[in-house]
């Protein structure tokens, strides 16, 4: 009887306590909506970034730079990595010490350690890694191959993990690290037609959730995890001319320069999960809760043609 009594206490007891901290945390969340966290300095950063030969990839890179980052172009073709280092040089000449670049085929595992033994060696220890590949154009997307299956997963995702199983390690044993992972927002959202594109973008949500998960349990507070959903329409204009959009001016496209400035902004505050645009992610959480009826209305009267089709 007494026994009953004080297990109910502590149920009570503990209840409580959860409600007030989530209470407290919703609270919190709420403050840093209206008042951002502030950005962290990057300067003392060495920041490898996967697939910068274009795109947002390239703009990423130039922003670290200018940031004072020291960078680390890694891309699988030479000539545009090579470009994009002479872009970078010329515009800070002051800073060419800083910035490295290795050619590497990242779906390749026995290329993958090979890079991070090359990188060990002349530039030091990775401590952020933007993971920026398998970011479709538009084109691509519409006419994906089903047959490339491998391919889309192995750039996706696999890849993903030949890369952590290289750099991890080392940013676990300083307790010091970030990673970010770009996927598109058909990882939001199922899609038709594009069955291999969004399952892989889920994985790479699913890594990043597991990531976190781990650092969380084995207190590794210092490492952190950004999960980035791009709204593919970016890049350059020309590449979403022949996208159908039904609002448009709700949607438009966006320049590879200002999704990567919103990246970095993202990164900068340790946000774990952000969209580009910002407001897709209350999107596709409200997709999740509200009745499948009322979802598919959303869907079709956001249909682009691409995403959330
Ligand atoms: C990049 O290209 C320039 C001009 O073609 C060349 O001089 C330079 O050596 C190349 N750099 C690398 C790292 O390949
Ligand atoms: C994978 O990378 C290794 C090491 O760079 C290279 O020798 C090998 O040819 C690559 N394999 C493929 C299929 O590209
Ligand atoms: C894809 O996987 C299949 C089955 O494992 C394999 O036969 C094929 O060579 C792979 N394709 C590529 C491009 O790696
Ligand atoms: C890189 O990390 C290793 C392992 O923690 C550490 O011993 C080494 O001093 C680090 N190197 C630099 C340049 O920080």
């Amino acid at each position: 009887m007494f026994l009953q009594l004080y297990s109910i206490c502590v149920l009570i007891w503990d209840v409580s306590w959860l409600i007030l901290y989530s209470i407290y945390f919703i609270l919190k969340a709420a403050k840093e909506l209206l008042l951002p966290p502030p950005l962290k300095s990057v300067s003392k950063e060495v920041v490898m970034v996967v697939g910068c030969g274009r795109g947002v990839g390239k703009e990423i890179v130039k922003i670290m730079a200018m940031l004072g980052a020291t960078v680390v172009c890694v891309d699988i073709n030479k000539d545009s990595n090579n470009l994009t280092v002479m872009q970078i040089k010329q515009m800070m000449p002051y800073k060419s010490k800083k910035i490295h670049s290795f050619t590497c085929d990242v779906t390749n595992h026995s290329d993958v350690i090979k890079l991070a033994n090359d990188i060990k060696n002349e530039v030091g220890n990775i401590t952020m890694m933007f993971h920026c590949c398998g970011i479709p154009s538009p084109r691509s997307l519409l006419t994906e191959d089903p047959r490339n299956l491998n391919k889309t997963f192995d750039l996706a995702i696999m890849s993903q993990f030949w890369l952590l199983d290289a750099f991890l390690p080392t940013m676990i044993k300083n307790n010091h690290g970030h990673i970010v992972a770009l996927t598109s927002v058909a990882g939001l959202s199922g899609q038709k037609e594009q069955l291999p594109l969004s399952v892989s973008q889920f994985a790479v949500q699913g890594l990043a959730e597991s990531l976190l998960e781990e650092f969380r349990i084995n207190r590794k507070d210092n490492i952190h995890v950004t999960i980035i959903h791009i709204y593919p329409f970016i890049l350059n204009s020309d590449t979403a001319a022949d996208i159908r959009l039904r609002i448009p001016s709700y949607f438009g496209t966006i320049k590879a320069r200002l999704a990567a400035q919103c990246i970095i902004d993202a990164v900068r505050r340790n946000y774990i999960e952000v969209s580009i645009p910002k407001h897709l992610i209350f999107i596709g959480h409200l997709l999740r809760i509200l009745p499948r009826q009322a979802t598919i209305m959303i869907r079709e009267m956001l249909d682009t043609g691409v995403d959330f089709a």
